[in-house]
């Protein structure tokens, strides 16, 4: 009989500990240690050579590595995030909350490969066969040649797997809902969920097949998170959005085979998830003419540049401490860019509640946005609305300096494009060729821009 080994892992990170506790020393969740029994799994067994391996030159690919090691599906924005296509022999993974759109993407997308003539095999372990094909049929894919399983056990799942034609994209819908009968703990705890990610990255290195695994990321820790999954995996990707939005974006966090800065932008539809080929339209959303607070941000994703609105509202609070309240930004920044106004250009919030909002829902971590934060909310408090036609973008250093940002000419080209016919840029990026259409002005400290909005 196996040795019984337990073990206690957090189902929030995957941290192993000797004994129980409320909380884990690893990532401060609290109640998400749960007690794990390995069975034979974790008892060392004896090494011994069961066959050869082979070592092969680095020089010298095979005809088959070198002939389209990538998949497109089509789906231009999927396309960009992953780095042009799915990569055969990869296992990539896609997180995100439930109902934010995973299974409708990855339908999407196998049905988009199947129809150019590639095996495409979805595994479904949370629907059954019927709400799949329902659901395909409701986008308007029950034509395509996609071949539906409903299987959650991974032994059974590679057994199929290998039955039939090799398939050239596999997804399994969802991690969470894999179990092996090699591993005793229940369904969807770290170890089984690890043990079927394990099972499904080996098959897709041997068989040469690009798998899909899709991960639900909850916050409550009884479902362990696909963050034990993505040190597994050769690509991560995690789909975002909110409710209260239409759209979703593709962002990839890893990828072994491509860049990690690209977004795909989706809009949920009655017909699933379309294309939003031009987001700078989609982030500006209905501008109104001419309101205080509201600054243009020729922000940068990736390769792609991107337009997005920054509203701010600074309003006499009543509170003894005054309110700052941040969406779609660091809010650390936002104190940041408070503190060097008042400290360096003299701009007093003092007694006022500082509230700024991207728009769209939209989630910027580019320090290039000081700028037009700070131009946000310098009119915002002066009540002087922005001219419409304006774009802003720059870092801002606690001296108040304003210090150059990347990709200068492709940011003044988006706004040129969208409209725009002035942008204030930092005073190290005017050398920069903006093309014609569109009047920059460099500025060298916070002061200058204080000066030209207030
Ligand atoms: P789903 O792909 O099932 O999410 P996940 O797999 O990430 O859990 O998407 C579910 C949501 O998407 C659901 O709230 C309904 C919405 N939806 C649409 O708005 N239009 C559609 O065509 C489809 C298929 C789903
Ligand atoms: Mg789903």
């Amino acid at each position: 009989m196996a040795k019984r080994t337990l073990q206690y892992v957090c189902q929030n990170c995957g941290a192993v500990t000797a004994r129980w506790a409320g909380k884990c020393d690893a990532c401060g969740e609290w109640n998400t240690i749960v007690e794990e029994n390995l069975g034979g799994i974790g008892a060392s067994p004896k090494l011994r050579a069961k066959s050869r391996g082979r070592v092969v030159p680095l020089v010298g690919l095979t005809g088959e590595t070198r002939e389209a090691p990538r998949i497109q599906t089509g789906l231009n924005e999927l396309d960009r995030v992953t780095g042009g296509g799915f990569v055969r022999g990869s296992a990539l993974l896609v997180g995100g909350d439930p109902g934010i759109g995973k299974s409708t993407l990855l339908i999407q997308a196998s049905a988009a490969l199947a129809r150019a003539g590639h095996r495409s095999i979805y595994i479904s372990g949370e629907e059954a066969i019927d709400q799949v094909r329902l659901r395909a049929e409701r986008l308007g894919l029950s034509d395509a040649p996609v071949a539906l399983a409903a299987e959650t056990s991974v032994e059974d799942i590679i057994a199929t797997l290998e039955a039939g034609q090799p398939p050239a994209l596999v997804i399994v819908d969802s991690v969470q809902t894999l179990w092996s009968d090699q591993v005793e703990s229940a369904p969807g705890t770290v170890t089984q969920v690890r043990a079927g990610a394990q099972a499904m990255v080996r098959y897709a290195k041997n068989s040469g097949a690009a798998v899909v695994i899709v991960g639900h990321v909850t916050k409550d820790g009884q479902i362990a998170g696909p963050r034990v999954v993505e040190h597994m995996v050769d690509a991560v990707l995690y789909f975002e959005g909110d409710g209260m939005h239409q759209y979703r974006v593709l962002r990839a966090v890893k990828n072994r085979f491509g860049p990690t800065d690209e977004i795909g932008v989706f809009e949920m539809g009655g017909a699933g998830l379309a294309e939003v080929a031009n987001p700078s339209a989609l982030f500006l959303g209905e501008r109104n003419a001419a309101s205080p607070g509201a600054a243009v941000f020729a922000g940068l994703e990736g390769s792609r540049p991107l337009l997005i609105e920054i509203q701010a509202l600074v309003a006499p609070s009543p509170l003894g401490t005054p309110r700052r309240a941040v969406v779609g930004w660091e809010s650390s920044r936002l104190s940041m860019i408070l503190a060097v106004l008042e400290a360096r250009c003299g701009v007093r919030f003092g007694q006022s509640d500082v509230y700024l909002n991207v728009a769209g829902g939209l989630r910027i971590n580019e320090p290039g946005a000081d700028m037009a934060v700070a131009a946000a909310l310098v009119s915002s408090l002066s009540g002087v609305a922005l001219p419409t036609e304006s774009v802003y973008f720059g870092e801002v250093s606690l001296s108040g300096a304003i210090r150059p940002v990347a990709q200068a000419s492709v940011r003044l080209k988006e706004a040129g494009k969208l409209g725009f016919t002035r942008a204030y840029v930092p005073r190290a990026n005017t050398k920069d060729e903006p093309g014609r259409e569109i009047e920059v002005h460099g500025l060298a400290e916070l002061g200058d821009l204080v000066a030209e909005v207030a």
